[in-house]
C-alpha cells in the first residue's frame, strides 16, 4: 500500500514538473534573445531562468491555454512600471536575435526606449502572421525594413522611430491593411512615399517626420477615410499640396514643415473645419493666403512662416472662432493686420520680416 502512494506522489511530482515548462521551442528562442541583448543596469533578464517562461519572466507573457508567448513588452522608458517607481531610464544593448521568429504565437513586440539595441530588425521576423504590435522605438536600429513587411497581416501597430532605419519604405508596405499607427520619424528612410499608401485604409497617424523622403505627397492620401493625423515634416518632399487634403473628413494634424513644397495653399485646406494644428513652414509656398477662414475656424496652432506668402492677411481670419498659435513671419505679406479676437493676444513675432505690413502688434500703418 504504501509503495502505491509513493508512486502516485512520484508521478503526480513528474506530471507537474512538465507542466511547469513553457513550449520548448518558445524557451530556445527566449534564451537566444536573451543571449543576444545585454542589460545590465536593472538585471531585468536575471528574472528570464528556469523552464517556465510564462511565469516571473519580466515582460514576457503566454497564452492561458495554449501557454504559447504571446508578448514581449520591455521597454526602457518610465512608462515602465519598474523604470517609473525608480525613476530611471534604462540602457540596453546588443542585437535582436533571429530566433525571436521562431516565437510563431507572438502578438507584440516591444522592445521600446533602450537607447543601444544595434542591429537590423530580423528578416525573418515577416513570418509572423500574428503579429498585432511591433515597437522598437528609440534604440540604434539600422538597416533596411524588412522587405516583405506587408505579410504583416495582423498588425496594427508599426513603430521604428527614432532609429537609424535606411533604404526605401518597401512596395509590400501598402499591403498592411489593418494598419492603424504608423511612426517611421527620425530615422535615414529615403525615396518616395509608395504609391498606394492610400490601400491603408485603417491608418489613423502616419508619423513619417524627420527622414530623407523625396518626390511629391501622393493626391489619393485625401481619400484615406480615417487619417487624423499625418507629419511629413523635415523632408525633401517637393511639389504642391494636393487639394484633395483639405477636403479629409479627419484630418486635424498636418505638418509638412520643412520641405520644399510650392504652388498655391489649397483653399479647402485653410477652410476645412477639423484641421487643428496645420504646419506648412519652411517650404516654397506662393501666392496669396486664401480668404476663406470662417465662424467654425478654429486653429490651435496655424504656422505658415518662412514661405513666398504675398498679398495681405486676409480679413476672414478675424472672424476665427479661435486662434492660438499664429506664424506668418517671413513672407512678403503686405497691408493692414486685422483686428478681432483671435489676434488680441498675439505679439509682433507672429508677423516679422514681411515686406509692409502694419497696425496692431506691429507699427502702425
Ligand atoms: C512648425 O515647423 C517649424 C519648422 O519645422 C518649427 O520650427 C515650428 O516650431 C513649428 N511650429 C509649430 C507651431 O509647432
Amino acid at each position: 500500500m504504501r509503495v502505491v502512494l509513493i508512486t502516485v506522489a512520484i508521478f503526480c511530482a513528474a506530471v507537474s514538473t512538465t507542466v511547469e515548462s513553457c513550449s520548448p521551442s518558445d524557451l530556445a528562442a527566449l534564451e537566444a534573445v536573451k543571449a543576444s541583448l545585454t542589460e545590465s543596469h536593472l538585471g531585468l533578464f536575471n528574472t528570464w531562468t528556469g523552464t517556465d517562461c510564462c511565469v516571473n519572466w519580466y515582460g514576457v507573457s503566454c497564452h492561458p491555454e495554449t501557454r504559447r508567448i504571446v508578448d514581449i513588452n520591455l521597454r526602457g522608458e518610465s512608462e515602465d512600471p519598474i523604470l517609473a517607481k525608480s525613476g530611471q531610464s534604462g540602457f540596453m544593448s546588443g542585437s535582436i536575435a533571429p530566433e525571436i521568429c521562431n516565437l510563431d504565437g507572438l502578438t507584440t513586440l516591444v522592445l521600446a526606449d533602450w537607447k543601444g539595441i544595434t542591429g537590423e530588425i530580423p528578416q525573418c521576423l515577416t513570418s509572423l502572421s500574428s503579429l498585432r504590435v511591433l515597437d522598437l522605438i528609440g534604440n540604434q536600429i539600422s538597416g533596411a525594413i524588412p522587405a516583405d513587411i506587408g505579410n504583416l497581416k495582423m498588425l496594427r501597430v508599426l513603430n521604428i522611430a527614432d532609429n537609424k532605419i535606411t533604404g526605401e519604405i518597401p512596395a509590400s508596405f501598402v499591403n498592411l491593411a489593418g494598419l492603424m499607427h504608423l511612426d517611421l520619424s527620425n530615422n535615414k528612410i529615403s525615396g518616395k512615399i509608395p504609391a498606394g499608401f492610400s490601400k491603408l485604409g485603417m491608418l489613423s497617424r502616419a508619423l513619417l517626420s524627420r527622414n530623407q523622403l523625396t518626390g511629391s505627397i501622393p493626391e489619393s492620401i485625401g481619400n484615406m477615410p480615417r487619417l487624423a493625423d499625418l507629419d511629413l515634416s523635415r523632408n525633401q518632399i517637393s511639389g504642391g499640396i494636393p487639394d484633395r487634403l483639405g477636403k479629409m473628413k479627419v484630418l486635424s494634424t498636418l505638418n509638412l514643415d520643412s520641405n520644399l513644397i510650392s504652388g498655391e495653399l489649397p483653399r479647402s485646406l485653410l477652410s476645412n473645419r477639423g484641421l487643428g494644428i496645420l504646419n506648412l513652414s519652411r517650404n516654397s509656398i506662393e501666392g496669396n493666403i486664401p480668404d476663406v477662414f470662417h465662424a467654425d475656424s478654429y486653429f490651435m496652432a496655424l504656422d505658415l512662416s518662412y514661405n513666398n506668402l504675398k498679398g495681405p492677411i486676409p480679413g476672414s481670419l478675424s472672424s476665427a472662432k479661435y486662434i492660438g498659435h499664429l506664424d506668418l513671419s517671413h513672407n512678403h505679406l503686405c497691408g493692414n493686420i486685422p483686428v478681432g479676437n483671435p489676434f488680441d493676444h498675439l505679439d509682433a513675432s507672429s508677423f516679422a520680416n514681411n515686406d509692409c505690413l502694419c497696425g496692431n502688434p506691429l507699427k502702425t500703418c
